[in-house]
């Protein structure tokens, strides 16, 4: 019985200690088009992490969202989950939110480019970007809608015309090149893809994403064959899903578990924790293309610093002159859509 009382007591003082950091630690994250196959996925791995993530708002134009936002309330973790759907409820699930996550807008199915996607994501990205600048100017905003290189301009810039555009808070989330990538080495290689990381800059489109094959960790050296492949590979890579899904949409699952990676490393920057460096499509005119996606710095308020391209190879830096008028043309399309 002493025994038991004293591990009662032990157990209670551990949750009161868990409790109160927990409180003080409060993070809500709004996943914008929470229905669908990225929004709805992502939420399962934001809610099984509660010391990370205690307030998931899933908010969809669907209805069934809130059927979808009860289902994953009954997952046995702490936190809230509550659905909001429709126009007059995204204001109230936006309210307050730390990140919001705009995964909403349509997708490609097959024979599409990402380009094709632009007029009806456009509009929707400029209604959000609305709401936002009047609920949550403040929190980061991490993007996935496609196309990612021109539909991060239409949001930025209709927040700039509102006047509360800020920089350093909204991120094209392109993690999951960056997952795509290290798998592909690794399985090249004979690696644990989990210890291989490596950069992918420039933007998120056919040929203007450029993995960094010379900046990998572990430094590992590349015949000209292996590089042309891996940069074949990465960049095809979300075609192939499309085309592989046979119509039923493009890529979900992988892009979910690098949008909740991304997440976790935002909070943990937001907490504290030093050199969280992840690569984002941001604006930035190192390249006079006014956007473009680079290593970033993570801090307690979104991106510290812009990292840069670092040292490329030849090959890479061929690769960013071909991207660069590719992203200038996408900016420009978002910016004509604004005017
Ligand atoms: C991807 O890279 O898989 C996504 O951008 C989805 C797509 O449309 O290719």
């Amino acid at each position: 019985n002493k025994v038991f009382t004293r591990n009662l007591v032990r157990y209670s003082y551990i949750s009161l200690k868990r409790f109160s950091t927990t409180s003080k630690r409060n993070h809500s994250v709004c996943v914008i088009g929470a229905d669908g196959g990225i929004g709805s996925m992502l939420s399962l791995l934001l809610k099984l992490k509660p010391d990370l993530v205690t307030d998931i708002r899933m908010h969809d134009i669907r209805e069934s969202v809130n059927g979808v936002a009860m289902d994953l309330s009954h997952i046995n973790r702490s936190g809230t989950v509550r659905g909001y759907t429709g126009r007059s409820q995204l204001k109230k699930a936006l309210k307050g939110a730390d990140i919001v996550v705009i995964s909403g807008g349509i997708s490609k199915v097959a024979v599409m480019t990402r380009e094709n996607l632009f007029i009806e994501n456009a509009s929707i990205m400029e209604e959000f970007a609305r709401v936002c600048a009047e609920m949550c100017s403040e929190a980061l905003i991490d993007i996935v809608t496609n196309p990612v290189n021109s539909c991060v301009p239409v949001f930025c810039e209709t927040m700039r015309k509102l006047g509360t555009f800020n920089p350093t808070k909204v991120i094209g989330v392109t993690t999951l090149d960056l997952m795509r990538i290290s798998t592909f080495i690794a399985s090249m290689k004979g690696l644990d893809p989990r210890k291989v990381t490596c950069p992918v800059v420039g933007g998120h489109s056919l040929l203007t994403m450029v993995p960094l094959l010379s900046q990998c960790n572990p430094p590992i050296n590349f015949s000209e064959d292996e590089t042309v492949e891996l940069f074949n590979k990465v960049r095809i890579a979300g075609e192939e899903v499309v085309r592989a899904k046979a119509g039923n949409g493009a890529a979900q699952i992988a892009m979910a578990y690098s949008l909740a990676y991304f997440i976790f490393d935002q909070l943990k920057a937001k907490r504290g924790k030093a050199d969280v460096v992840q690569c984002g499509y941001v604006a930035n005119n190192a390249h006079k293309t006014k956007y473009f996606a680079t290593k970033l710095l993570l801090g307690t308020d979104g991106i510290i610093k812009d990292l840069g391209l670092g040292k490329l190879s030849s090959f890479e830096q061929e690769k960013i002159y071909e991207a660069i008028p590719i992203i200038l043309r996408d900016v420009d399309t978002a910016e004509r859509f604004i005017r």
